[in-house]
């Protein structure tokens, strides 16, 4: 029998064309790549699908963020410092930050000037800047942070639950909470430290470093050693249960879970050390110091993300779909697409991930959902079946379609059609080795087709780059 998906019931949107027209317009208005005095870092790294997205110019290395929120009034309070190396002279740099009032913004402690246009937040330091140079930028802020509507209709950024709040970032919202280089291009490490009333918790990536309790106000100190993408950064305060574990291996584990959801998660919870251990075995090292896991409930937002070490269900999770948000944390977090278009590479990953956990536990073999996904026999209705053909996985017809099912499922039938030219062992090997290759980076989809290609030299993989990968349509042959 083959099991149903989950995800398809969360993408019910699939129309809606993004404003992407809009986004080339205003695309970027850097002065050329060269450097040279008075020269400013772009506003967007021009990603085909969201071009104002990131800045050029400079490479951050660490987000240092301070925050405090009040539930009640909705009030964040924020100073960021951000850490980060001119990769050319800047007179000027651009952060992006949607919504909230900026206080204040120095520059390697000096006042330096700001202005705001939409997302983009230009600073321009009191001297400029030069290639090479290492500089801190902080900015303070505050206000009440938005949530944002996606090109694809569903709600990310800060979101309100029933006591407090959570941060989902994909692909845009982190900037709703703080300033930065939103982009996953541009990789960095995080000490996130969050003061909430007393009572209740905040929980962010990593490792707790600190709490301390003072005036009915803690203050939580999160820290990310590894390189993390910003729309995987989160935040999540409630009046949580926090269960700490280790793994077989000896990993740390922390979860935290609205107590509503906290009967209903406890069986499904307990299990997260068992495939941690599985997905150890079937891709190789784990690429961060801790795991765990957030449940809770947000007002407007229905689905779980891989925010990194700690994913976000917004309710108790399913097996597969923790089984789902943990491969993640390899293909996704550690290995980060280049750019939005390369976003099959998270998700074909992660579904795979899915098949392969099945058919290791007594479920499907990945061959058997593979041919029910090509018959159209898998889905609940024949349009989400004619669906899966919509686009081609490594081509999403827009913004708005960048987790449609194309991504997920027919991203999945490309790593099938890949093990199924190799074998089991080759593929298994190419599974951890592309995790290694490109741990703590980010990677292209033309990256991974060259891998693929360099590990199995006498194959020919012409045909399933082709039709399964950039193809429009469903593929003659299964
Ligand atoms: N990445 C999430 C998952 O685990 C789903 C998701 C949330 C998503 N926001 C998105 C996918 C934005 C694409 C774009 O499946
Ligand atoms: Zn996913």
């Amino acid at each position: 029998m083959v099991s149903r998906p989950r995800r398809i019931t969360s993408v019910p949107r699939f129309a809606r064309i993004a404003a992407v027209f809009a986004l080339l317009v205003l695309a970027p208005t850097a002065c050329g790549g060269g450097g040279g005095h008075g020269s400013r870092g772009g506003a967007g790294l021009r990603d085909p699908y969201f071009p104002k997205a990131g800045n050029g110019g400079y490479d951050v290395t660490h987000y240092g963020l301070r925050l405090s929120y009040d539930p009640g009034p909705r009030r964040l309070t924020g100073t960021a410092t951000i850490t980060a190396r001119a990769t050319q002279d800047l007179s000027a740099l651009n952060l992006d930050l949607k919504g909230l009032t900026v206080r204040k913004v120095t520059v390697e402690g000096e006042a330096a000037r700001w202005k705001r246009a939409g997302q983009e937040l230009t600073v321009r330091p009191s001297r400029a800047l030069e290639e090479g140079e290492t500089f801190a930028v902080t900015v303070h802020y505050s206000g009440a942070p938005k949530t944002l509507t996606d090109p694809d209709d569903s709600k990310e950024g800060w979101l309100r639950t029933a006591d407090g709040a959570v941060a989902l970032g994909e692909p845009a919202g982190s900037m709703t909470w703080f300033p930065g280089n939103h982009h996953p291009r541009d990789k960095a490490a995080y000490d996130i430290t969050v003061t909430v009333p007393e009572g209740l918790r905040a929980v962010s990536n990593g490792e707790l470093t600190a709490e301390h309790t003072e005036r009915g106000r803690t203050t939580f100190a999160w820290h990310t050693a590894e390189p993390m993408a910003s729309y995987l950064a989160t935040v999540a305060i409630g009046a949580y249960e926090i269960h700490r574990s280790t793994t077989g291996g000896g990993l740390p584990v922390y979860t935290a879970v609205d107590p509503d959801q906290a009967e209903a998660s406890r069986a499904v919870l307990a299990r997260l050390p068992e495939v941690m251990d599985w997905a150890g075995t079937t891709f190789g090292p784990y690429p961060f110091s801790s795991v765990g896991a957030v449940v809770d409930r947000p007002d407007d937002a229905g689905y779980a993300l891989e925010t990194q070490t700690r994913p976000f269900f917004p309710g108790a999770p399913d097996l597969d779909t923790l089984v789902h948000e943990l491969a993640h944390q390899w293909y996704g977090d550690s290995v980060t697409p280049r750019t939005w278009r390369d976003m099959w590479l998270n998700e074909g990953f992660a579904t795979y991930a899915e098949w392969l956990w099945q058919e290791d536990h007594g479920g499907d073999t990945a061959q058997e959902t593979f041919d029910a996904l090509y018959a159209g026999d898998y889905f609940d209705t024949e349009e989400d079946d004619r669906a899966l053909w919509a686009f081609p996985p490594a081509r999403p017809a827009s913004a708005a379609h960048l987790s449609d099912p194309p991504v997920y499922w027919r991203g999945a039938m490309v790593l099938h059609k890949i093990r199924q030219t190799v074998g089991d062992d080759l593929f298994h090997d190419i599974l951890k080795g592309w995790a290694a290759a490109h741990r703590h980076g980010t990677a292209s989809t033309g990256d991974f087709t060259a891998y693929v290609e360099r590990q199995a030299p006498d194959e020919d993989f012409g045909r399933i780059w082709a039709d399964w990968l950039y193809g429009e349509g469903r593929p003659k042959r299964p």
